[in-house]
């Protein structure tokens, strides 16, 4: 990709941080989270709480007036706490499904209103393996990311006339973010849930991206890539 508008939620570290700055060597790129990734050229941040709908649509209101079109939202941001259910606090449940399952549908929304304005536009959300592998500990986690992908098939069939599309990547595990506590603790036990038994890496992420962006691939929606052989 080159000379796009990317949009990316969740972008103050981890994979966010590494799309963001690898895709603003090339274009314009919106991060969008809570704290401030370090400074990068050709990106700018907006600090926004996805949990809150307000925010999320004043900041894509600032977007649209400063660059009149997102080519490409990546909806990357999410929190991950793993627990039994009964053990889990409600602000926990309620904060994972605001930020990873509220927080995409919303900033969705308003991308995909102004992808049918120039009638082209890419949304890609960034899975997990979690509703593949059942893994206790992770039910609403893995709702949250179940819950978009079914949401992206139907979007995306929405978005078809308008050259829009939305598809996803299974992420398996990479040892940055998330997941850096469990994989601290336990290093092997991800590896073995992975088919592959390896962690994902950045460039597969990005050649997947890529290849839901080629603007070739418009009858390529309501997919999920997913990786490290899940
Ligand atoms: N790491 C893995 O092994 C793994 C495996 C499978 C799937 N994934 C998926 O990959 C994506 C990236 O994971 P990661 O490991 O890079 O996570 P991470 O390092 O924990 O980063 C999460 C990002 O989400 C943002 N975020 C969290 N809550 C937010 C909120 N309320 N409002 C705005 N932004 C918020 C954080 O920014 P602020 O805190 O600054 O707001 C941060 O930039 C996630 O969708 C995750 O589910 C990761």
């Amino acid at each position: 990709m080159n000379n796009s508008v990317i949009v990316v939620t969740g972008a103050s570290r981890g994979l966010g941080l590494e799309l963001a700055s690898h895709y603003a060597l090339e274009n314009q790129v919106i991060t969008l989270s809570r704290s401030k990734p370090p400074e990068l050229k050709n990106a700018w941040h907006i600090e926004c709480d996805l949990t809150d709908p307000n925010l999320i649509s004043a900041a894509f209101d600032q977007i649209i007036e400063k660059y009149k079109r997102i080519d490409v939202l990546i909806n990357n941001g999410a929190v991950l706490k793993t627990s039994p259910l009964v053990l889990m606090s409600d602000d926990d449940i309620t904060n994972m499904v605001e930020t990873n399952l509220l927080g995409t549908i919303f900033a969705s929304k308003h991308a995909f209103r102004q992808m049918v304005k120039v009638r082209h536009g890419r949304i890609i959300n960034i899975l997990s393996m979690s509703h593949k592998m059942l893994v206790i500990g992770d039910s609403v986690y893995a709702a949250t990311k179940s819950a978009i992908e079914v949401f992206s098939k139907i979007l995306n069939k929405e978005g078809h006339r308008f050259n829009i599309t939305v598809n996803n990547i299974g992420l398996s595990a990479m040892p940055s973010g998330m997941l850096d506590q469990i994989v601290a603790d336990h290093p092997e036990k991800i590896k073995q849930i992975i088919p592959h038994g390896e962690y994902a890496s950045l460039k597969s992420i990005l050649n997947a991206i890529d290849y839901f962006c080629d603007d070739e691939n418009r009858d390529i929606g309501g997919q999920t890539i997913y990786l490290g052989g899940v």
